[in-house]
């Protein structure tokens, strides 16, 4: 079991790309299969959920080829419409499936994708939006056994929260219903405009994707386009955060500043100063940070709970105290008892955690339990005192690529032992 040795006190600096997003990738590989023909994208980062998602496409008979960071399927020969349990079980995220499987084939058949590190993880949201479009869903023995054998039928429908999964699914489904769908209180999120974006170059009718009421004109068929995935908001979000533990000068290259505008105020009210433009971002941090006050995780456009971790690491050598309240998932702070073992003044009680910053922690051998967890631990390791060493690397590796190199070009002592 591999996993990462990190010698603290390292200053950062240069530059680095920011790989293509994960939680875009995801969706619009889902998506691909209810285009006929090929698509091909382009900036698709190279992740575990990434393969999870292509042996899925390849099990439902789409021809899934890789090369560097260019995923291409072929999706003519659709020829099943069940999810085994090994495949759904490998990422959270293949409930997207559902509704691509089901406008696709007209059934659809997948187990209940289990809880996972971050918490329960229900999809009642997805099921009840399929069911308003005509779905017939039956829940057994931990499987969704779906049908529409006439197809799917446009519809209004409500979201009781922004859900970002629930809305991809409904959209997908919604491309091929026949009729009209509107989505009220859609999630807001970037990758649900770029997934509406490859819709759209497929032949959809999405209208208002990124808004809070997403509009779909069902369509009877749909071409496969090439598209190119928008950067991980996430993984720069993580990379300012590594860069304000230890002090740091960086430059980021190909963000979109406008998807960080909630994540800037709060490095900026540490001392941090962020100046971006034409995609490239100069991240320049203080010695010692100033406490962030109060972060509040929220749906899109406020703080995403998946910048949490890594935020939260930082804040542990602020010089004061950070209150966080993390909205969105009920068991995400899994990372703050192994960030005590490195010496950090956390307590955390339902959704909030209090950060009482500290000098400086000190390196120890600690174990990720989730993908961002896994992010927040590096981030405490680089400005840690000593070496620190981090097991369960394979959650890091579902959402960061090549991480410890990217950061090593950035001038921290971390490898991968
Ligand atoms: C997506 O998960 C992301 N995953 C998550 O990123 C991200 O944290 C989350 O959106 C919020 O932004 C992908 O895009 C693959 P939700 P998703 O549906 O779609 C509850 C990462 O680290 N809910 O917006 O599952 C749910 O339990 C991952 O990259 C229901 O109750 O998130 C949660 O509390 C982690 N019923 C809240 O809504 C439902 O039917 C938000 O979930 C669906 C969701």
């Amino acid at each position: 079991m591999s996993k990462l040795l990190v010698t603290g006190r390292q200053k950062l600096s240069g530059e680095v790309y920011v790989q293509g997003a994960k939680n875009s990738s995801l969706p619009i590989l889902a998506a691909t299969i209810l285009t006929k023909g090929e698509s091909v994208i382009f900036n698709c980062p190279n992740l575990s959920d990434i393969d999870a998602s292509s042996r899925i496409l390849r099990y439902l008979g789409c021809k899934v080829e890789r090369s560097d960071h260019t995923i291409v399927v072929k999706s003519d020969d659709v020829c099943r419409s069940d999810i085994p349990d090994e495949l759904m079980r490998k990422t959270r995220s293949s409930i997207v499936f559902l509704g691509a499987v089901l406008a696709r084939t007209g059934r659809a058949r997948l187990s209940f994708p289990g809880g996972c590190e971050i918490g329960l993880r229900p999809i009642d949201m997805h099921l009840k939006a399929l069911r308003e479009l005509g779905a017939e869903i039956k829940e057994k023995h931990g499987y969704l056994d779906c049908s529409a054998p006439y197809g799917l039928k446009g519809t209004k429908i409500s979201l009781s929260f922004p859900s970002v999964g629930a809305t991809e699914d409904i959209m997908i489904a919604a491309c091929l219903a026949s009729g009209t769908t509107t989505i009220t209180n859609a999630a807001r999120e970037p990758e649900i405009v770029d997934l509406a974006d490859y819709l759209n170059k497929c032949g959809a009718k999405i209208y208002g994707a990124g808004e809070g009421v997403v509009m779909i004109d069902g369509v009877s068929s749909l071409n496969g386009t090439s598209h190119t995935i928008i950067p991980d908001r996430i993984v720069a979000a993580t990379l300012m955060s590594c860069a304000a533990s230890t002090g740091s000068h960086i430059m980021l290259r190909g963000v979109i500043g406008s998807q960080l505008e909630s994540v800037i105020p709060v490095f900026e009210e540490t001392g941090c100063t962020v100046k971006y433009k034409d995609g490239d971002m100069e991240f320049v941090s203080p010695k010692r940070l100033k406490t962030m006050k109060i972060v509040r995780t929220m749906p899109y456009p406020g703080v995403p709970t998946d910048a949490q971790a890594p935020l939260l690491a930082a804040a542990c050598v602020a010089d004061g105290t950070s209150v966080f309240v993390e909205n969105i998932f009920e068991n995400r702070y899994r990372h703050t008892s192994e960030l005590v073992r490195m010496g950090a003044k956390i307590k955390t009680e339902g959704k909030i955690a209090v950060v009482e910053g500290v000098q400086s922690l000190y390196g120890a051998s600690v174990e990720a339990t989730d993908l961002r967890g896994a992010a927040a631990l590096i981030v405490a390791g680089l400005c840690a005192e000593s070496d620190t060493e981090i097991s369960g690397i394979k959650y890091l590796e579902r959402g960061y690529e090549n991480f410890e190199i990217v950061l090593s070009s950035l001038g921290a002592d971390i490898k991968k032992v």
